[in-house]
């Protein structure tokens, strides 16, 4: 059984004149441990097949098993919990919220799941969690400056600790590094396969071949569709 799997899953957007298919039977199976790229042109579906696989995105139709947990039917509420326990999400514009400092945003996502139910970490765990992410992520010393004081570079580090506060299993990240420069781009390439040597499964959309070249294995989706 593998650890993330599709089976016929249909995505559609809108109704009858406005109806797009944007996911049409895709079929796909991620091993745990992996370290994946899915490219594809603008408006392929790259998004909505990550946000499908995080739990973010519905299906249309089709089954959606992560960790052994079919999780295309359950309902909302459930769906926020099981992201949160299992699931990194990293963007490239970063999500940050931009009037709260670092150490803020990355406790938020741990104070976030006590409130769902799955932690009952109480502050001082939570800080000293947070803190460690941020020594392993080499921003300790932004740790009280505010969102709009840092560089890109920076908040997709921050963004990158907020993902891992909760110790997710698989971290689903959106053109990480599409925001950024070469220099900042490798880096945080360099943090996530840091990550995955550790054993988290890795998924990255990406524009950047160079990117996706350094991944195990390579999705490329072509209008909705999965072709190599
Ligand atoms: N909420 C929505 N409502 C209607 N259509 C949508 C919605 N979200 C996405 N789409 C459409 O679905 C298609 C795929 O969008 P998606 O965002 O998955 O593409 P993408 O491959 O991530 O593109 P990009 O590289 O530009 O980010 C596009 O045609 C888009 O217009
Ligand atoms: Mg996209």
């Amino acid at each position: 059984m593998s650890f993330i799997k599709l089976n016929n899953v249909y995505k559609e957007y809108g109704k009858d004149d406005t109806l797009v298919l944007v996911l049409k039977n895709i079929n796909l199976q991620i091993e745990e441990g992996s370290l994946i790229a899915i490219i594809g042109s603008s408006g392929s579906g790259k998004s909505t097949l990550l946000n499908i696989l995080g739990g973010i995105d519905k299906v249309t139709s089709g089954e959606v098993i992560i960790d052994n947990e079919k999780i295309d039917n359950i309902d909302e509420k459930k769906r926020a919990k099981l992201r949160n326990k299992n699931i990194g999400f990293v963007f490239q514009n970063f999500a940050l919220l931009s009037e709260y400092t670092v150490i803020e945003n990355v406790e938020l996502a741990a104070i976030y799941s006590n409130l769902l139910g799955n932690t009952k970490h109480n502050k001082k765990v939570i800080k000293e969690k947070a803190l460690n992410l941020l020594k392993d992520l080499d921003i300790e010393n932004l740790k009280n400056k505010k969102i709009t004081e840092l560089s890109g570079g920076q908040q997709q580090r921050v963004s990158i600790a907020r993902s891992l506060i909760n110790d997710p299993k698989i971290i689903l990240a959106d053109e990480p590094t599409g925001a950024l420069d070469t220099k900042n781009g490798k880096e945080v390439m360099k943090i996530f396969k840091k990550l995955n040597s550790l054993g988290k499964t890795v998924i990255i959309v990406t524009h950047d071949e160079r990117i996706a070249n350094l991944c195990d294995k390579i999705i490329k989706i072509d209008d909705g569709e999965i072709v190599i």
